[in-house]
């Protein structure tokens, strides 16, 4: 009996008795199974053996790169240098605070007041050997942001720094502090290339080094961007995430706490060894809304796991993030659940937020390359920052890590009722298969490894574990991609799930199929109310040749 975990599959000796995987012709109700489904790495979608061989790197109408891509060919990173200062304030590129558009007024004798360069002020106020205190901060932090001087508050970052020990808190203001904000400084050197924001029905995907992400990052911590922090209905980013950190700042909580340590791990990380990279971010939009009723596709393999978590799924998996349809969603403010968590462990996704407008119902953000650097424990209010994580996946010959995540935003039903209603089982459908098919991929991906997912809007949306299980394994199965689910400790829905997929594949049935029997459910479930069990109504309307599961 062997297991080599190293592939991540068991092997075909493995006897049920393993802990984690039981092979499908076992009895799944035995005691202990906390893996169910296929169990071997060829009755899956095929993770790349090794990185996949990409065309070169370059720049396209839909693709905007920011560092030569002739150097990344011999393993490089070099910023391009560009000289059209005049797009780094136009609307459809990234506001930079070093534009000679970004300007605020200081007094000067006489009680006049005068306008002068933003980066002159922020570079006087960051360029330090080190930070007395946190109130340093703040005031560096305020000089250079007067018209929210009196709004924003920093009793959270004073608290937080009050709980440090000494060391901690000397290596933070001394060292730390003062690199990043070095780090900070650079971005006319670093990012002279102008990022465009990825809008609306635009399609277009933007690379950028790790380096790069590092200084905008330390840009958002220090809050330099400007024209980001109004929170007015009419302002001219309302539908953009919030990048500046200030919110972080303002209250005190563990949460904020556990929040720090892992940003701060990463940027401890970064100044004291650059990593050497590049991650793509790609906005993709569906156009042609698949004819669900008449789809002749059939479902995909599965393996169902109550253990386990996305992100630590094998390299090669394609790896949900249940998005906010503001990418990141409460990161910068109060929110804890699996997507800002996986942007706090893997920082470089933070950045999406700089240029990523709010996604529509038929789009998504794929990021390839984010690295990870924390380690962590809990979930919401007992997350807790562990230690450093050495990332070892290897890299494409873009030099990005070969991690890839899909944001996708599930709807939020205030009525849990609604989620059954066709129109809402369309635009889940439609928004899953947008994140699982490689269509308008800047690679067009010739290995369709698996998804990695879960209870996929059944958290803070309060969505049907059960209902969105299926239409995950529908859109999966439409894109031709196997699935690898994760119900986070329930083994109940692990058993659930694995039995319908067994039931539904013995049945034959095409997701046209599923798709009408859903729809039946739809007219009945509003009909009567949501008692009627949606697998039992499921298997009472699919014939199973092999008789009852
Ligand atoms: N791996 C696998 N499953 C997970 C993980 C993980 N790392 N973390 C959480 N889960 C499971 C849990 O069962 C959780 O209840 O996924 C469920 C849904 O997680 P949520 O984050 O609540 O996702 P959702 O319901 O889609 O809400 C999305 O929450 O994080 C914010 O910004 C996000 O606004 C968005 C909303």
């Amino acid at each position: 009996m062997s297991t080599d975990r190293s592939k991540g599959w068991a092997e075909e000796s493995v006897s049920a008795t393993q802990p984690g995987w039981v092979l499908p012709s076992e009895n799944p109700h035995s005691s202990g199974e906390t893996s169910l489904g296929a169990a071997r790495q060829e009755e899956f979608g095929k993770p790349a053996p090794r990185p996949p061989q990409l065309p070169p790197l370059k720049p396209s109408a839909n693709h905007t790169v920011c560092v030569e891509e002739s150097a990344v060919r011999l393993g490089k990173v070099v910023p391009v240098q560009t000289a059209n200062a005049a797009e780094f304030w136009k609307s459809d590129y990234v506001k930079m605070p070093f534009s000679n558009h970004s300007r605020q007024t200081r007094p000067t004798y006489f009680m006049h007041r005068v306008e002068v360069s933003r980066w002159m002020i922020i570079k006087a106020a960051l360029n330090k050997d080190r930070f007395e205190t946190s109130k340093d901060l703040e005031n560096a932090i305020k000089e250079y942001n007067q018209k929210y001087a009196h709004l924003w508050r920093f009793s959270g970052l004073h608290k937080h720094f009050d709980q440090l020990s000494d060391g901690e808190r000397q290596y933070l203001l001394g060292t730390l502090l003062p690199g990043m904000a070095k780090l900070a400084l650079q971005l006319p050197k670093l990012c002279s290339k102008p990022i465009p924001l990825l809008k609306q029905s635009k399609a277009h995907a933007i690379t950028m080094s790790q380096e790069q992400i590092a200084c905008l990052l330390a840009n958002a911590f220090f809050c330099t961007f400007p024209h980001r922090n109004s929170t007015q209905p009419n302002s001219e980013y309302r539908s953009f995430p919030d990048i500046n950190f200030s919110r972080l700042f303002a209250n005190f909580s563990q949460r904020m706490s556990e929040k720090l340590k892992t940003i701060f791990c990463y940027f401890s990380k970064v100044t004291e060894n650059m990593p050497k990279g590049l991650v793509t971010f790609q906005r993709c939009c569906l156009n042609d809304s698949v004819v669900w009723r008449r789809s002749p596709c059939k479902l995909t393999q599965l393996r169902v796991s109550s253990e386990g978590r996305i992100e630590e799924e094998e390299q090669g998996e394609l790896q949900v993030d249940f998005a906010s349809p503001m990418v990141g969603g409460g990161v910068l403010g109060s929110g804890l659940v699996q997507e800002e968590i996986r942007f706090l462990i893997n920082p470089e996704l933070i950045v999406a937020r700089l240029f990523t407008e709010k996604l529509a119902d038929n789009e998504c953000l794929v990021i390839t390359g984010a690295q990870r650097y924390s380690e962590y424990g809990g979930y919401s209010d007992s997350y807790r920052w562990l230690r450093y994580h050495n990332d070892e996946t290897p890299r494409d010959s873009w030099l990005r890590l070969c991690t890839e995540i899909v944001a996708i935003d599930a709807l939020n039903f205030r009525n849990p009722m609604d989620q059954y209603k066709i129109c809402y089982l369309d635009r889940e459908l439609n928004k899953a298969y947008c994140g699982f098919s490689t269509v308008d991929r800047v690679v067009l991906a010739r290995h369709r490894p698996a998804i990695a997912t879960g209870n996929w809007g059944c958290g803070a949306f309060k969505g049907d574990a059960k209902l969105k299980a299926l239409i995950q394994l529908m859109a999966a199965a439409q894109a031709q991609r196997d699935v690898v689910y994760f119900t986070f400790g329930d083994t109940a829905l692990m058993r659930s799930i694995s039995e319908m997929h067994q039931v539904l594949q013995r049945s034959n049935v095409t997701v046209g199929q599923l798709y009408n029997v859903l729809a039946k459910y739809s007219r009945t479930a509003l009909g009567v109310s949501m008692g009627s069990d949606l697998y039992e109504f499921i298997r009472s309307n699919v014939a199973c040749p092999k008789g009852r599961i």
